[in-house]
């Protein structure tokens, strides 16, 4: 696995996943098209060492990830074992029509066929997480989830995924799934809102459990809370720049944060938010942005 000193790596605070180490940042390969390859050989280059996609045709293209890491791997740029590849079966609910298996199949054949397509369109033979997109309704989990995850399982007992993980997924689902599985998730993924303490409750379960979370829309979903001018004196404060202060801020309070950017700049800026640190004073600031009474 990636090694400690590679640019854009660090080693968050222990885990379920024991001594395990993988990367600080996890570039997102979402609605990118025909510029999946080109971006993700950049962030490639640029120093990132984690990628997450999902073999779902409507928002991301697997393929062209796959083609991306090859031919960085071909050209030295990394080696397989560098970089750390993350992918997700997704229910037809969420597909279109380019489903990745046969939509009349069980859920359990879905996962296999889904997971061999993706090893198919990765140019793998294993992969490093494999993500449960949501579970099959928005509360509890169903028969379905139940037998997705068992079949997930399997696929991690064969070898084929080196750990598990569950995306859009509320507390009391991911209460559920730790109580039944067999293997437990190690990491959840998640849309991350200020508004709700950065997703608080859930991440807390997480911390409790040794689960990793995974924040997206970390810029995305919080415009207003970082217009605040406290915020932005914050960020002037330490001369970094408002996404370096949220991904920072991610990083530590043990978040991995994911970052789709679709610029080299921004790409370098994301990758060097691993380099300065926040006062406690200044997280505890970030964490509560959105609830301290009078806005400043
Ligand atoms: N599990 C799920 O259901 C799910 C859902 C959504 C996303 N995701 C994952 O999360 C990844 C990230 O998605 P996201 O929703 O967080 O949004 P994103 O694709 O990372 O978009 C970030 C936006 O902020 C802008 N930006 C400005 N300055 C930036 C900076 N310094 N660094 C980064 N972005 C900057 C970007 O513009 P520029 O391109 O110009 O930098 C872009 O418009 C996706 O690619 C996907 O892998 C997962």
């Amino acid at each position: 696995m990636p090694r400690r000193s590679e640019p854009g790596l660090r080693t968050l605070p222990p885990t379920a996943l024991g001594d395990s180490e993988f990367p600080g940042f996890l570039y997102g390969t979402a609605w990118k098209e025909q510029e999946t390859e080109r971006l993700t050989r950049l962030a490639l280059e640029a120093g990132f060492r984690g990628v997450d996609t999902a073999n779902q045709r409507r928002h991301y293209f697997e393929a062209g990830v796959g083609a991306a890491v090859k031919k960085a791997i071909a050209g030295g740029v990394v080696r397989r074992d560098e970089v750390f590849l993350q992918t997700k079966f997704t229910y037809s609910g969420g597909q279109d029509h380019r489903l990745p298996y046969d939509p009349n199949a069980d859920p359990a054949r879905q996962v296999r066929q889904s997971f061999a397509s993706s090893l198919e369109h990765l140019q793998v033979d294993s992969i490093d997480s494999y993500v449960l997109h949501g579970p099959s309704s928005r509360r509890g989990l169903t028969a379905s989830d139940r037998e997705v995850w068992r079949t997930m399982e399997e696929l991690q007992a064969a070898g084929r995924t080196r750990f598990l993980g569950i995306s859009n997924v509320a507390l009391d689902q991911l209460e559920e799934l730790w109580a039944h599985a067999i293997v437990p998730p190690a990491f959840v993924q998640n849309r991350c809102f200020a508004s709700l303490g950065w997703d608080r409750a859930v991440r807390a379960f997480c911390g409790a459990k040794g689960i990793v979370y995974q924040g997206f829309s970390l810029l995305t979903a919080n415009g207003r809370e970082l217009q605040r001018p406290a915020f932005l004196r914050l960020v002037a404060r330490v001369g970094k720049t408002p996404a370096q202060v949220v991904f920072r801020f991610a990083h530590q309070v043990g978040m991995l944060p994911l970052t789709g950017t679709t610029d080299v700049e921004h790409m370098r800026e994301d990758l060097e938010a691993n380099r300065f640190e926040l006062s406690e004073e200044d997280v505890r600031f970030v964490e509560t942005i959105a609830t301290v009474a009078t806005p400043r």
